[in-house]
């Protein structure tokens, strides 16, 4: 698929404050500094249209950018970090829910992880309660130029294998590096393939 346009729509504080419900809309959640806005920026052709940082929390609201007039890429704010204190993750986490649960064009939740961790129990209860609320999902490891290709497949493997101990059939799976800039081809095929899917169901 072919990305001609780009817009920033819009940043909002709560779901409320979100466009109204229309396009497609395929959003990323992840641990702060996982590298979502980097891939919104990769995936759009953009130069940090999404801005990013090497500090993490610097995502902290929903922001929609509307992709081709036909569907959106929303980033999201990371979890995992808390600058703003305890109160201020709580009050992350419930927008991040508000949004995850009851949007209802959300037509993929794109989980994002770093590739270099071994699981991490925030991000398999994120996972986990993602896919119990029946929320359509993909995973992305990210940085994957930071590791040897055979750490990539060791790293991917013992991931899969830990979500089977759950789960029969595993979320699609992505492998990104924006540095290296791969991946990107296999996550906008996929879209298509669901934007196709969903305008024939409706
Ligand atoms: P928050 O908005 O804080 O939740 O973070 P984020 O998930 O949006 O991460 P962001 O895209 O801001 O990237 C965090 C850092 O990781 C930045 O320094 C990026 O340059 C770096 N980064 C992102 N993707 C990659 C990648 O594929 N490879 C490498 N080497 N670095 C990356
Ligand atoms: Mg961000």
């Amino acid at each position: 698929m072919d990305i001609t346009s780009v817009k920033f729509i819009k940043s909002s504080v709560d779901l409320k404050g979100c466009p109204k419900e229309g396009p497609a809309e395929y959003a990323f959640a992840g641990r702060s500094n996982v590298g979502k806005s980097s891939l919104l920026n990769f995936l759009a052709n953009t130069h940090n249209l999404a801005k990013t940082s090497s500090t993490p929390g610097k995502t902290r609201l929903i922001n929609h950018y509307l992709v081709n007039d036909n569907w959106y890429l929303v980033d999201l704010p990371g979890y995992g970090y808390a600058r703003t204190g305890k109160k201020g993750r709580d009050a992350f986490l419930s927008i991040l829910d508000d949004y995850l649960l009851h949007r209802r064009t959300l037509a993929c939740l794109f989980i994002l992880i770093d590739i270099r961790h071994k699981p991490l129990q925030s991000d398999l209860s994120f996972i986990y309660n993602a896919g119990a609320a029946n929320i359509p999902l993909a995973l992305i490891f990210t940085k994957k130029d930071k590791l040897s290709f055979t750490a990539v497949e060791e790293n991917l493997n013992l991931y899969q294998n830990t979500l089977r101990q759950n789960w029969e059939e595993l979320p699609p799976v992505f492998v990104t590096s924006t540095l290296k800039r791969t991946g990107r081809e296999e996550i906008l095929a996929f879209i298509e393939q669901s934007n196709a899917h969903m305008a024939n169901a409706s």
